[in-house]
């Protein structure tokens, strides 16, 4: 299984920055055939991943998505929408999106179910608040992701990505969690996913140890991926880490 490297850009990069991220960085990774690449940039910079990253190595998806079919929600955005724009992936569940909107696990799981009917990998994004012990962290995000996971069948959520994120190592100020407490809280994840990735404060001293540990299939970027250089970078170790 070749490691899974994503970032997920936030509220970051008009259209226009977008455009020329993406140019940057498939250049940048087009040597590393040994990952699996993916960004998942605002829902206005999509058809901007589609027209740049086609044919590139890289996959573009959404940060959200609506639960249901269409209709009238007004400002929302559907499955079939990102479909149309050619996305592979579509995150579930960011604390980001939990904290500002609401989002419940049982929310997760209707949006899940709607992003596997639509032939797309859902990723579930899970963890705790408080930095603690792995046994606690683990008991707490396997509850979250089996509610998340619940309305999918079997062979469906054999597909899903689950990302672990502790909350207390996410964005400015924070440090990434310990390797083996990320390693201890991945395996553990394995009972549910087939692919398990971490995300809260990854950078390319960060990326190595954390790659290092059994369970960790790839890694979920947040800032240090708006420079296109060092999330090049961060793939780049995953390739040589995990081949
Ligand atoms: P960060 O974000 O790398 O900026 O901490 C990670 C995330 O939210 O996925």
């Amino acid at each position: 299984m070749r490691p899974l490297i994503g970032t997920g850009l936030k509220m970051n990069l008009t259209s226009s920055e977008a455009a020329i991220y993406f140019d940057e960085l498939s250049q940048l990774v087009a040597p590393l055939s040994s990952c699996e690449i993916f960004v998942l940039p605002s829902f206005t910079s999509i058809w901007v991943a589609r027209d740049r990253l086609r044919g590139s190595n890289v996959y573009w998806g959404a940060q959200d998505v609506h639960p249901n079919e269409a209709g009238a929600h007004t400002g929302d955005i559907s499955a079939a929408m990102l479909v149309d724009l050619g996305c592979s992936f579509v995150e579930v569940g960011h604390s980001e999106r939990r904290r500002d909107h609401g989002e419940t696990d049982e929310m997760v799981a209707l949006k899940v179910r709607q992003v596997l009917r639509h032939e797309m990998t859902p990723i579930i994004c899970v963890g705790e608040h408080i930095r603690g012990r792995p046994e606690a962290a683990l008991d707490h995000v396997l509850r979250q992701a089996r509610t998340g996971m619940s309305l999918g069948s079997e062979a469906d959520r054999r597909r899903v990505v689950i990302a672990y994120e502790p909350i207390w190592a996410i964005g400015e100020g924070a440090i990434a969690a310990d390797p083996a407490h990320i390693g201890a809280v991945h395996r553990g994840l394995h009972q549910l996913a087939t692919r398990v990735i971490y995300g809260g404060s990854v950078d390319p001293i960060t990326a190595g140890p954390i790659l290092a540990q059994t369970g960790v299939d790839g890694l979920f970027v947040g800032r240090a991926a708006l420079d296109p250089k060092q999330f090049a970078a961060i793939a780049a170790i995953a390739a040589r880490t995990k081949s």
